[in-house]
């Protein structure tokens, strides 16, 4: 092709640009010539948004984790693959080269197999941040197993949800995860989900914490005997599988509009392809960069920046297993300096957490090996940005803003390192191939810059999901029905002056907490279960920390004078119906939720009076009771 893999000058970048969107299959048959295919494809793109009908690369073979392994053997096989470093800094850190990786994803995609694991099976895997994870996820790809990582955050019940829904009949867990000073119990938690889940006939679990389990026979096995089994057979070579470029590689559960969380499906070919073209262009690896993504592997994040982009590209990964703050707020400097991390991902809410700790925590520590630092996940504000660019990148490193969703596969709108403008706050320009467009609710495309609208995206781009798991008929609803002919992000956006992409967050009910993507509705599903609780709606409210928080607004009929056990109460309903990053910051109780005479509820009004914005109400008086609004307003908490 006329131009290189990785791009590497800001003109560059528009003349690449501008070559993808002319000739966009011309362009990525030129990305894919970088990969090892079993065979060639027969058509780059296939496309109809109507049908919601994509495929990429359709009639070729290949598999991802030979692209992420085999690859690499011969020029990198002694090159860390892996460095973990653990929850505490006591504990020693383990790295594996490419080649030791390679044998222990080949010994476990053979513990897979012999545990009667096939091609095209659903496996679900839920474990805490350690090297087995990321060796689960590659034996898989290497079988043809399809993956769904479920976030070590998620209860019993949210766990049994989506077993259910992908019928997997196996599940590898640990005993327990280490997270700060707390030891998650994940096998206990699986065992509370397995009753609802016939599917399962498997429960893989590693010993880390070595937390108590209860390992049930016939169905529990040990990994550590299992892959001793395989080693007293001598390791036998394990081909990777021939899958179809559009076999499904992964499922990911993320929250919609509605209750029920949809398992956006992503393939073969166009993931793996997508994942490694946007890693190597946005942080412009270069041979011996460790890079360091904190996402946790059960979010998109985690799938495409700590395993999938830089293990494609022969890159060193970091993984961590603890949080940012624990034993102090220094851990991730000192994680940085230890490793000497060229790269340093990070969400905006672990920034802001940091920030409210003293920077004497990072005045000792050696942060001159870090040579780009991004974010992703939610809005960056504008301190948190400055925060982040000065202390941890000495105001002279690029700090990318990256736009993304688990549909995406991979950064969509953002930076390249060093290459392309950054811009406080501003995902700034989008990548090769992708055509953003801002619309307004009428669907009517918004042309010139300094304008808002509702972002989606024109064309198909590689990483785009593929379906939504068992319903393609929500999958063309949700993401191809607003608009004509386009995909709908969810997202509200700003083209700035300059032509700039701004995210300004969701306009649809989806709440970003944390970086972590809940819907209104199955978080008022999970309030509503509580005894007592008649009616319920959240919305989000600006939080310092997280970005945004969740104000509820219940009609409860109890205990009502025993309010903050009741809110107390609910909390612990909401973390054992989803899980603890669902538990509402605010509850507020309420005589009756404000309501068109239709028996819609008025969110709008909620959400202002949640920020605080009390006279910017608007019209009320369409309410089937607006003496409720002045209730509301005067018990705000
Ligand atoms: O609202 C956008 C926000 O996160 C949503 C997607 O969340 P999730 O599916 O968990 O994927 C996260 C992948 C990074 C988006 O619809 N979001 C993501 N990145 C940004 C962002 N909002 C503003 N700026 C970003 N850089």
């Amino acid at each position: 092709m006329s131009y290189p893999y990785q791009i590497q000058s800001y003109e560059q970048y528009r003349s690449v640009y501008a070559e993808s969107i002319h000739h966009p299959e011309a362009f990525w048959a030129g990305v894919a010539g970088h990969f090892s295919w079993h065979k060639k494809w027969e058509q780059v793109l296939e496309w109809d948004f109507k049908t919601a009908h994509i495929a990429w690369f359709k009639g070729a073979q290949l598999n991802v984790a030979e692209n992420c392994l085999d690859r690499h053997l011969a020029a990198k096989g002694d090159q860390p693959a892996l460095i973990w470093e653990p929850n505490d800094p006591e504990d020693a850190s383990r790295t594996l080269t490419y080649t030791e990786l390679h044998h222990k994803v080949m010994q476990f995609a053979h513990v897979l197999k012999n545990n009667g694991v096939s091609k095209g099976d659903r496996v679900c895997i839920y474990m805490g941040m350690i090297p087995e994870l990321v060796i689960a996820m590659l034996a898989c790809a290497r079988i043809g197993a399809v993956h769904s990582v479920i976030f070590g955050g998620f209860s019993a019940q949210s766990i049994a949800d989506r077993i259910q829904d992908a019928e997997a009949n196996t599940v590898i867990t640990c005993d327990g995860a280490y997270r700060g000073n707390k030891v998650i119990p994940l096998k206990s938690t699986i065992d509370d989900a397995l009753p609802f889940c016939p599917s399962v006939k498997k429960v893989i679990v590693c010993t880390h914490t070595r937390t108590p389990v209860s390992m049930l026979k016939g169905r529990d096995i040990w990994w550590e005997d299992e892959v001793a089994l395989v080693a007293e057979q001598g390791n036998p070579y394990i081909a990777p599988e021939s899958m179809d470029a559009e076999d499904t590689l992964f499922i990911l559960y993320t929250s919609g509009s509605t209750g029920k969380p949809k398992g956006v499906v992503h393939t073969t070919a166009g993931y793996l392809v997508w994942a490694n073209y946007t890693f190597v262009n946005v942080f412009q690896y270069r041979q011996g960069d460790v890079h360091f993504c904190t996402a946790d592997i059960g979010w998109i994040t985690g799938h495409t920046s700590v395993v999938y982009g830089p293990l494609s590209a022969g890159a060193t990964t970091l993984m961590y297993e603890g949080i940012p703050t624990w034993p102090d707020a220094g851990r991730l400097w000192e994680i940085v300096e230890k490793h000497k991390a060229t790269t340093l991902f990070t969400a905006p809410t672990a920034i802001r957490s940091l920030m409210g700790f003293n920077t004497e925590f990072l005045k000792d520590k050696d942060l001159s090996s870090l040579k780009t630092l991004g974010t992703a996940g939610e809005p960056i504000n504008s301190e948190a940005w400055h925060w982040f660019h000065k202390n941890a990148g000495k105001s002279s490193i690029p700090l990318v803003d990256t736009w993304w969703q688990t549909e995406t596969g991979g950064p969509m709108i953002g930076s390249l390192s060093g290459v392309t403008p950054t811009k406080v706050s501003c995902a700034t320009l989008p990548m090769p191939g992708i055509q953003p467009v801002l619309v307004d609710e009428q669907g009517h495309i918004l042309e010139g810059n300094d304008v808002s609208g509702n972002l989606c995206i024109k064309f198909p781009w590689p990483g785009m999901l593929r379906t939504t798991y068992g319903d393609h008929e929500r999958f063309r609803q949700t993401y191809f029905s607003t608009y004509e002919n386009m995909y709908f992000t969810g997202d509200g956006c700003m083209r700035d002056e300059e032509g700039f992409y701004k995210i300004t967050g969701r306009v649809d009910d989806v709440l970003n907490v944390s970086g972590h993507r809940l819907g209104t509705a199955e978080v008022e599903n999970a309030i509503n279960m509580h005894l007592g609780v008649v009616e319920s709606a959240i919305v989000g409210y600006p939080h310092d920390v997280k970005g945004e928080g969740i104000y509820a607004y219940i009609v409860y009929k109890g205990h009502e004078d025993e309010d903050n056990l009741t809110r107390q109460d609910i909390a612990l309903t909401v973390s054992r119906i989803i899980g603890p990053i669902a538990k509402p910051d605010k509850i507020q109780f309420v005589r009756d939720l404000p309501k068109t005479r239709s028996g819609k509820i008025m969110r709008r009004i909620l959400r202002k009076i949640a920020e605080g914005e009390l006279n910017q109400l608007g019209d009320t008086s369409t309410l089937l009771d607006p003496t409720v609004v002045e209730e509301i307003k005067s018990g705000r908490l």
